[in-house]
């Protein structure tokens, strides 16, 4: 076996590094179309404030990239575009509704776990690769997506799920 060669697990985090980084630019076209329909400030807040954030991750990923000595290449991810659609759908479904705000709460709490779980396989991999750069800036993102999801979970606790109920 040629040790250049990359092993399986690299090729892995590759894979999932370009399914990531689609991912990041699809949210990046949809938070501000979610910020739009959102009715409540506090949630127009987070989608805007995780956008800003969002487009950090995406530059996190370019340094993985160029860590990794590759070219960004984003490979389609169907799951992100599925969850995309899906919510799509439900704030159709529930536009003018009291409940609208809860809709979108948990249509972005899919992706977030999403993300999450994408970003915590990857940081894995790259623990076990030994990729201490890399490493450092997954756990930057993960962090971020974690609070993102937690703000979520706040919100929805204390204003869209009660007024949801009215
Ligand atoms: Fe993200
Ligand atoms: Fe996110």
């Amino acid at each position: 076996m040629n040790t250049n060669e990359p092993t399986e697990l690299q090729n892995l985090l590759t894979d999932q590094l370009r399914d990531i980084y689609w991912a990041e630019q699809k949210l990046a076209k949809t938070l501000p179309k979610l910020a739009k329909k959102a009715q409540s400030p506090a949630l127009k807040t987070a989608f805007t404030s995780h956008l800003a954030e969002t487009k950090t991750h995406i530059q996190r990923l370019e340094q993985v990239f160029a860590l990794l000595g590759l070219k960004p290449r984003a490979k389609k991810c169907d799951a992100m575009q599925g969850l995309v659609e899906e919510g799509d759908g439900l704030a159709e479904e529930y536009a003018g509704s009291p409940a609208l705000d809860a809709a979108l709460i948990c249509a972005a709490q899919k992706v977030e776990h999403y993300e999450i779980a994408t970003y915590g396989t990857m940081r894995a991999f790259a623990k076990r690769l030994g990729l201490t750069e890399i490493v450092k800036l997954l756990s930057a993102t993960l962090k971020e997506e974690g609070a993102a999801d937690q703000k979520l979970t706040h919100i929805a606790e204390s204003k869209a799920n009660p007024e949801a109920q009215q």
